[in-house]
């Protein structure tokens, strides 16, 4: 069969007319949002804006007032789907009890890893965030960035076609904040979607596309260079402040 004769395949993500309320405040506003296969796109906005809320409702975590979510092509929220994403929430959802080692094998069951492949895959998702020396660690003597990498090497560990991250860099020093991203950047290069949210401005310019989030809207949603040359920057941080960015909700 030729490429041509294949039906295209749809978007990873499919937003539409996306309503989130929060005691009667309306926190996003009729998002709609299409995100390609192989995409690496980043959400950015003030604080408050609604991004967390926006991944949150894009993993099938939350439910929505109204509009849909649909994720590799199916409605969410459906339970199947928790295998074929990887998600980092923002605040770190671990089990401080246990070693860095039991946590990764308590997600490796959830997701279906066994044998020699979940061993395989926790020793590389840990060598990401250069952690495995600390692996038989309990997770509360962690310090912050540890956990943050650890949430990032869980979201990794059954190398999903998709990986949703809320600020994975947040707390992490800039030499391993480098190679987390060169990491990303490979990622994205073998075909894995990848969205996430950040605060920093360098990163928002590896994106593909950017989408701002503003007073529960998107604003914009175009490459970092569409961005700044829309508004007249020189750079993404002028950008997002002329595109209205920098105005707290
Ligand atoms: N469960 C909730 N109950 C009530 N209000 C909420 C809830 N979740 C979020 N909000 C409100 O919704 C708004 C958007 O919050 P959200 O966490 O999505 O922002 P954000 O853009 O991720 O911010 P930050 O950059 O600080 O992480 C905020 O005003 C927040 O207080
Ligand atoms: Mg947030």
């Amino acid at each position: 069969m030729t490429s041509d004769l294949v039906a295209p395949k749809p978007p990873v993500v499919e937003i539409d007319g996306l309503t989130r309320s929060f005691g009667g405040r309306t926190v996003l506003d009729g998002i709609t949002l299409r995100i390609g296969r192989g995409e690496l796109f980043g959400l950015l906005g003030p604080s408050g804006s609604g991004k967390t809320t926006l991944i949150k409702l894009l993993t099938g975590m939350d439910k929505a007032d109204s509009g849909t979510v649909r994720m590799l092509g199916e409605r969410l929220p459906k339970l199947a789907m928790m295998h074929r994403f990887g998600y980092m929430a923002q605040a770190d959802a671990l089990y401080n009890e246990l070693t860095a080692r039991e946590n990764l094998l308590f997600f490796a069951s959830l997701y279906g890893l066994a044998g020699s492949r979940r061993n395989e895959r926790i020793r590389a998702a840990m060598g990401v965030v250069d952690l495995l020396d600390h692996l038989n660690k309990p997770v509360a003597a962690y310090s912050g960035g540890m956990k943050r990498r650890l949430s990032l090497a869980i979201a990794l560990l059954h190398e999903p076609e998709l990986l949703v991250l809320d600020e994975p860099t947040v707390g992490i020093d800039p030499a391993l904040r480098q190679s987390i991203w060169k990491e990303l950047l490979a990622l994205r290069q073998a075909g894995t979607t990848i969205v996430l949210t950040t605060h920093v401005m360098d990163e928002a310019d590896k994106c593909d596309r950017i989408g701002l989030l503003r007073d529960g809207r998107l604003t914009a949603v175009d490459s970092p260079e569409a961005l700044k040359a829309r508004s007249g920057a020189q750079t993404i941080e002028e950008a997002f402040i002329a595109l209205g960015g920098g105005v707290r909700t």
